[in-house]
């Protein structure tokens, strides 16, 4: 039996090649695409599949996450993100997340006291960030910091434990906020601020950043919401690129902190988490209105690079729901800050408006993702744009436990390891060529 009983198996498609003809099973969704089980296509017809980028492979079995990317829908668990973002907290999502249903008031306070008892950061840590340069990219500092949590909790190292599986997923998320701020704090060289734990998750992130010796940050109730939401909206999206990166560095059993150091890597690129920071950037470039146009054109254009940051999704062909949810908090954050007419927001609708009409972007089903909102609102906070993939990260921390714990309790979980269509040398005698090239 190749899947989990789970899964209910509803016919058989059929693959001939040559004179052979092989059965493969379809298992199918509870919702959304059935999937073709390819899994004992090799043993019986010694070929591989071939799928670059992945576009049409389901790399495991997950009731975590659901998209429909034709409707824009996306569902923690099954509940709408328009309500969890209305209605819940981000610790609330995050044990729904990692527990499958929503907790009830004592489990939910229990939760909470245990994610804030775990924000504290083991003294020698300090010591371990100034070893970084100051000019150091904060992601660079969360990517070095989260694996080397694995040397200073090695209690909770043992994947095979259920219990400390759990201890792990709780410290990854709680101090991920921490290493987060400390990383911001470094990089504009004020001391670092310890949690205070009768704040929420949201709150205390925001008093980390910005209280210093000297002053106590004032949390605005507004601020504090509009922050909390960035982590419920970044919390999981199924099997992107970090979060797969994750699942495959757990494939091998290593231990949690590294795999979720790997997701951070993976999530630091430009086409993934890197676009919020991309996308601010982009805007700040056009500058103008009246620039619009020649960008477009220029993102239209298959002989230049440009590309317009924030827009498009690997499977969202449809407005990406979170951009709906952020694009209203944008005005409400700017108003609440007072910011009338902040030019780069204005920038923002109109080439949102723009584009949304373009036969290029029509056609090509380019909607605005997660990421154009997401920078105005948090540069609107008082974050650098360095510091937006490092939000992104903490909230997906969420995420990446959630599904590093799905797969090592999957019971056909195995290591991943991919085949390729292999186009290099056959076998060559040694000595005989030599490269004649001079780019090496
Ligand atoms: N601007 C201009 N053209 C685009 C864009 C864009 N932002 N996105 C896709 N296209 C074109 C692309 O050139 C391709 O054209 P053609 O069919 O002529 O070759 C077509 O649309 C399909 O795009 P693709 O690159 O094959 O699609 P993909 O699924 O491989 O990539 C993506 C998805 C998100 C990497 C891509 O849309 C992109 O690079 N967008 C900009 C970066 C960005 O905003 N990333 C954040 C994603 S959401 C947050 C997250 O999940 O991390």
């Amino acid at each position: 039996m190749p899947r989990n009983k789970s899964t209910p198996k509803i016919k058989k498609a059929k693959l001939t090649i040559n004179e052979n003809t092989y059965e493969l099973p379809i298992y199918n969704s509870t919702e959304g695409e059935s999937v073709i089980d390819i899994s004992k296509l090799h043993s019986q017809a010694k070929l591989f599949t071939y799928d670059p980028g992945f576009t049409s492979t389901a790399s495991c079995e997950s009731k975590i996450t659901f998209i429909d990317g034709d409707k824009g829908i996306l569902r923690y668990r099954g509940y709408d993100i328009e309500e969890l973002a209305n209605k819940s907290d981000f610790i609330e999502v995050v044990n729904l997340l990692i527990y499958g249903d929503l907790p009830n008031k004592e489990q939910l306070k229990k939760y909470k006291k245990l994610i804030t008892r775990h924000t504290l950061l083991h003294e020698q840590i300090i010591n371990f960030f100034q070893g970084f340069r100051r000019d150091a990219h904060p992601m660079a500092m969360m990517v070095g910091v989260m694996g080397a949590l694995s040397s200073f909790y090695q209690d909770t190292l043992d994947i095979n434990d259920p219990h400390q599986r759990q201890e792990a997923t709780r410290r990854i998320v709680a101090k991920s906020s921490t290493i987060g701020a400390m990383a911001y704090k470094y990089s504009i060289g004020q001391s670092f601020v310890s949690p205070k734990n009768n704040l929420s998750f949201s709150e205390n992130f925001l008093h980390m950043c910005f209280s210093n010796t000297a002053e106590e940050y004032k949390i605005s109730p507004i601020l504090a919401k509009a922050m909390d939401t960035i982590f419920i909206l970044h919390a999981d999206h199924e099997q992107n690129a970090s979060t797969s990166t994750v699942r495959l560095a757990g494939s091998s059993g290593a231990n949690p902190f590294a795999c979720i150091a790997a997701g951070v890597s993976s999530l630091w690129g430009p086409a993934h988490g890197g676009a919020n920071q991309a996308a601010l950037e982009m805007l700040e470039q056009i500058g103008s209105s009246k620039n619009i146009k020649k960008y477009i054109n220029k993102a239209k254009n298959k002989k230049d690079k440009f590309k317009l940051m924030g827009f498009g999704h690997r499977v969202y062909k449809n407005y990406d729901p979170r951009a709906k949810i952020l694009k209203k908090i944008c005005q409400k954050v700017l108003k609440h800050i007072g910011i009338k007419n902040d030019p780069i927001l204005k920038l923002a609708m109109d080439l949102e408006k723009i584009a949304l009409k373009d036969k290029y972007f029509v056609e090509k089903k380019l909607y605005p993702n997660v990421d154009f909102y997401s920078g105005i609102i948090l540069r609107a906070i008082g974050f650098p744009p360095e510091m937006f993939t490092v939000i992104f990260a903490i909230s997906r921390t969420a995420g990446w436990t959630a599904q590093w714990t799905e797969m090592i309790e999957d019971p056909i979980q195995k290591i991943g390891r991919p085949r390729q269509l292999y186009s290099g040398n056959k076998l060559q005698k040694y000595g005989v060529k030599r490269s004649k090239k001079n780019t090496r």
